[in-house]
């Protein structure tokens, strides 16, 4: 198979009020609006390549939109139409996307809406974003968290093996690692990926019967130094960090979470390893090892679980979900801890 796709390029959520969200990023986070049209703010950070990476459109909560891609080649975007369309899957073609030439859109088997497009427009400063530096799309931000471009997704899914190995099988994503509860054969977190990161999709076991659920989206800042003051910025401009900042076992990379108005949860991370091994085997990390906190020594808290659209967790009689990837859900243990029971 052709390498279909190259890297997460934007992510598009929904927001119950656009405008104060839009503010949030904008003055918080230290993204800086590229447009609004038709109800919906495109922003950008610093170092974005084309011209946003995230977009703010209505909606009644906090949602995923879509997830966009960018293909490896024009070709490569014909070859994932067609592949997807031989699943049953209707693939809905536009090319009236904001900055985009023909892309298309098709909702996965797990219910995400998911966007490829090859034809995209670079962002080029000028005047007072203008970058000193050829290969920067805009000179450096130092305002708020500063990110410097958007990093991977995280989605929730109700079979995690079973979303991978479809975009795996389809789409050419490379499954990089497990988590499997200590307790049961309940695998409840993967990483897959396009490109050389430990991912640029990350999925989460959801007990909810809410297909196409988000659980958070990441940027990157370039150096840890950079993620504390970010967490320092957070905390004096009165937006509390939910989990963090630490490292992650899995990918290595350091993280903190929080919240924007709407509740949808952002992550902001830098570091880890970069793998390129084409043939790569994933590895099943237990809890105890470590997945989600590097040191292992604090729990995750319970709310990070928590995904959007807010749904509500099957009931403690209810069939057809395994009794114990139930209980991770309700709570009972913490499937992303160290303790298993957190
Ligand atoms: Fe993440």
């Amino acid at each position: 198979m052709i390498k279909l796709l190259s890297h997460l390029a934007h992510i598009e959520i929904t927001s119950p009020d656009v405008e104060a969200s839009a503010k949030f990023y904008e003055e918080q986070v230290g993204l800086r609006v590229f447009a609004r049209e038709g109800g919906k703010v495109y922003l950008r950070c610093w170092g974005d390549y084309y011209n946003y990476s995230l977009v703010i459109a209505p909606g009644e909560q906090p949602a995923l939109g879509a997830m966009a891609w960018r293909t490896s080649s024009p070709e490569a975007l014909e070859e994932a139409a067609k592949r997807i369309a031989a699943e049953g899957i209707e693939v809905q073609w536009s090319d009236d996307r904001l900055s985009l030439g023909r892309s298309f859109r098709f909702v996965g088997p797990y219910g995400h809406t998911m966007e490829l497009f090859w034809d995209v427009e670079k962002f080029h400063g000028t005047g007072d974003q203008a970058s000193i530096y050829p290969d920067r799309p805009e000179r450096r931000s130092r305002h708020a968290v500063a990110p410097r471009q958007l990093d991977h997704v995280t989605v929730a899914a109700s079979d995690v093996r079973g979303m991978a190995d479809w975009y795996s099988r389809v789409l050419g994503f490379r499954i990089m690692a497990y988590t499997v509860l200590e307790e049961a054969p309940v695998t409840v977190f993967t990483v897959v990926t396009t490109n050389e990161k430990s991912h640029d999709l990350g999925i989460v076991l959801d007990g909810s019967k809410t297909p196409g659920r988000i659980n958070h989206y990441a940027f990157w800042v370039d150096t840890r130094e950079d993620l504390l003051q970010a967490a320092d910025v957070l905390m004096e401009n009165g937006t509390n960090i939910e989990y963090g900042p630490s490292i992650h076992g899995i990918g290595e990379q350091n993280f903190l979470y929080f919240r924007d108005p709407s509740t949808m949860r952002i992550e902001v991370n830098t570091g880890g390893y970069r793998n390129y091994v084409p043939d790569w085997e994933p590895n099943v990390w237990k809890p105890s090892q470590g997945p989600n906190n590097f040191y292992r020594n604090s729990s995750m808290p319970m709310s990070m679980t928590e995904s959007f659209p807010p749904a509500d967790l099957p009931s403690a009689t209810e069939e057809g979900i395994h009794p114990d990837t139930r209980e991770a859900l309700l709570g009972n243990m913490n499937p992303y801890s160290e303790h298993g029971r957190g």
